[in-house]
């Protein structure tokens, strides 16, 4: 008998879980929800969100959310005894550290409240953006929020978006906007991809040059850089970040929960700041401009010279950078540095020479190690794209694979942590179709079913007991194809809710995600006023 009262309820159990997925519809998928059989919770106008002080940003911005998706304006109370108040609203209590797994936060809604547990920034606004998908999107006076019990957290530490403000530059606002598609997603880091052959976009008071000169260039291509003849618009192009700008961009992640890793990408891709600047350059002589064309890579000089107006100059910008901004990890770029310049420049061979180099690799690592060891002395970690393990690089650098499993494996074996960004499925450049008339991409097929199903942790590394190296992922978006922040939002999504669920979600199923993508997802995309790719249902499935 008591083996059958504990099947039944067991299965009762089982029973209310499994109403629950098919309820509530929460994407990133979280790790446990539990309807309760307690009455939901209705919130008005007269309700409040009750807040220690530590957090008040953190309540003010689910205040304005809330009002932005129902129309209901709560109160906000400041209160350091939450836990004992009695009355109508939202609860957020500071649970000690131990109480959650890092970022992890609970919610019980039942009854006249909905209590909110975590124990940083991130537990609150992660729990935050799982209560706005248990409301409609629906103006209204009264809400209702289901009796529910979730306990939540993240699988990966790391879980970032880049954005590449070179190739084509957006306005703050869009930044701001793009920042909350993190947000929403339980992201935690928004990766700037800042400068480039293309553009310098970072204000820098020390180099004015680069900004007067590097942040502008006369034409920019159009159509694919493939096409030939190769077509230009003539149009001067531009702009860059001023520092208020970045502060106010700052602010705006940081009360968010939102780390922002800015990149200024040498030793190559430095085009821009050799038109500012040509002693950077291993031809100081030529007039270089600032480039117009796509994909640099062994086809124009873009590399820097090794002199001591190079090496003061990388002292006098990551300063500014790191003066400017608190990330611990700063991203020194360092892929796709062709060493051709190198090989055919006589005062970067006899650098080499003079510094008992091996080769133009370890002339890289050179290059990658001066300014890690500027970092070091701001205690800062360096971050960098998987080239700069071609040498013998400090390992203590942070890697971002952009290359396959098989690179993930030789990184992690050297003893590098590593950030999976691989081209194949984590570019969001390339096509996300197979549709000839879909939007201009770089190249490639990365559906959003592949971006779900790729596996963070490669098996060889599972296999090889060096799994704890893969901290997390990043999906990348250059936009040499997306000249206007709508054909960001077409590129991202829904490829980036893909991935949000495949980083935060152990337990996934990607019919089950797309149930909830069309249940949820497509009318907040709507609701954002944000462009998304719509044939997702099409693509992927083996096609
Ligand atoms: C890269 O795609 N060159 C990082």
């Amino acid at each position: 008998m008591i083996q059958k009262i504990i099947i039944s309820i067991c299965f009762m159990g089982w029973l209310i879980v499994a109403k629950a997925q098919s309820t509530i519809s929460i994407i990133p998928k979280p790790v446990e929800v539990k309807v309760l059989k307690s009455k939901s919770v209705n919130l008005n106008e007269t309700s409040k969100i009750f807040y220690p002080a530590e957090f008040e940003k953190q309540a003010i911005y689910l205040k304005d959310e809330f009002q932005k998706q129902t129309g209901v304006v709560l109160g906000l109370t400041k209160t350091e005894s939450s836990n004992k108040i009695v009355s109508n609203g939202i609860f957020l209590i500071v649970r000690p550290n131990n109480a959650f797994k890092a970022e992890g936060y609970s919610i019980i809604a039942q009854n006249s409240e909905v209590r909110i547990m975590a124990n940083d920034i991130r537990g609150f606004i992660n729990a935050f953006q799982t209560l706005l998908q248990l409301i409609p999107i629906k103006q209204q006076s009264s809400i209702t929020i289901p009796a529910v019990s979730i306990v939540d957290y993240p699988q990966f530490s790391y879980r970032g978006m880049h954005l590449d403000v070179v190739r084509h530059i957006f306005p703050v606002d869009y930044i701001k906007k793009y920042i909350d598609y993190l947000t929403f997603h339980k992201f935690n880091t928004f990766h700037w991809h800042l400068t480039d052959d293309q553009g310098w976009r970072f204000e820098t008071t020390s180099y004015p040059k680069l900004n007067s000169i590097g942040s502008w260039r006369d034409s920019t291509l159009i159509g694919h850089f493939k096409a030939t003849p190769a077509r230009y618009d003539g149009k001067r192009y531009g702009g860059y970040y001023t520092k208020a700008d970045i502060k106010e961009i700052l602010n705006y992640a940081k009360v968010r929960g939102i780390t922002v890793i800015p990149e200024l990408d040498i030793p190559g891709h430095s085009r821009a700041a050799i038109a500012a600047y040509p002693q950077l350059s291993t031809k100081p002589d030529t007039t270089w401009n600032v480039a117009t064309t796509w994909g640099m890579y062994n086809r124009q000089n873009n590399v820097l010279a090794p002199n001591d107006f190079t090496f003061q100059f990388l002292k006098d910008i990551f300063k500014e950078l790191t003066d400017l901004f608190p990330s611990t990890y700063i991203h020194i770029g360092g892929d796709e540095c062709s060493k051709l310049w190198w090989k055919q420049d006589a005062k970067t061979q006899a650098f080499i020479k003079q510094n008992k180099l091996k080769d133009e690799v370890a002339l890289q690592t050179y290059f990658i190690e001066f300014v890690a060891k500027q970092l070091k002395q701001m205690n800062r970690t360096t971050v960098g794209w998987h080239e700069i393990t071609e040498g013998d690089v400090d390992t203590s650098a942070l890697i971002m694979n952009w290359a396959d499993d098989a690179k993930a494996l030789s990184a992690a074996k050297k003893g590098f942590s590593i950030i999976m960004t691989p081209g194949k499925p984590f570019y969001f450049d390339h096509y996300q179709s197979k549709d000839p008339n879909d939007s201009l991409a770089i190249h490639g097929y990365n559906s959003t079913e592949a971006v779900y199903n790729y596996q963070i942790i490669p098996e060889a590394l599972k296999k090889a007991g060096l799994a704890h190296k893969i901290i997390g992922g990043q999906g990348n978006v250059w936009t040499e194809y997306m000249e206007w922040s709508t054909k960001v939002d077409y590129m991202i999504f829904p490829r980036m809710t893909a991935l949000s669920e495949n980083l935060w979600s152990k337990n996934k199923n990607y019919g089950d995600f797309l149930k909830r993508l069309d249940a949820v997802m497509i009318s907040r995309y709507e609701f954002w006023k944000s462009c998304y790719f719509k044939d997702y249902r099409v693509w992927g499935k083996g096609k």
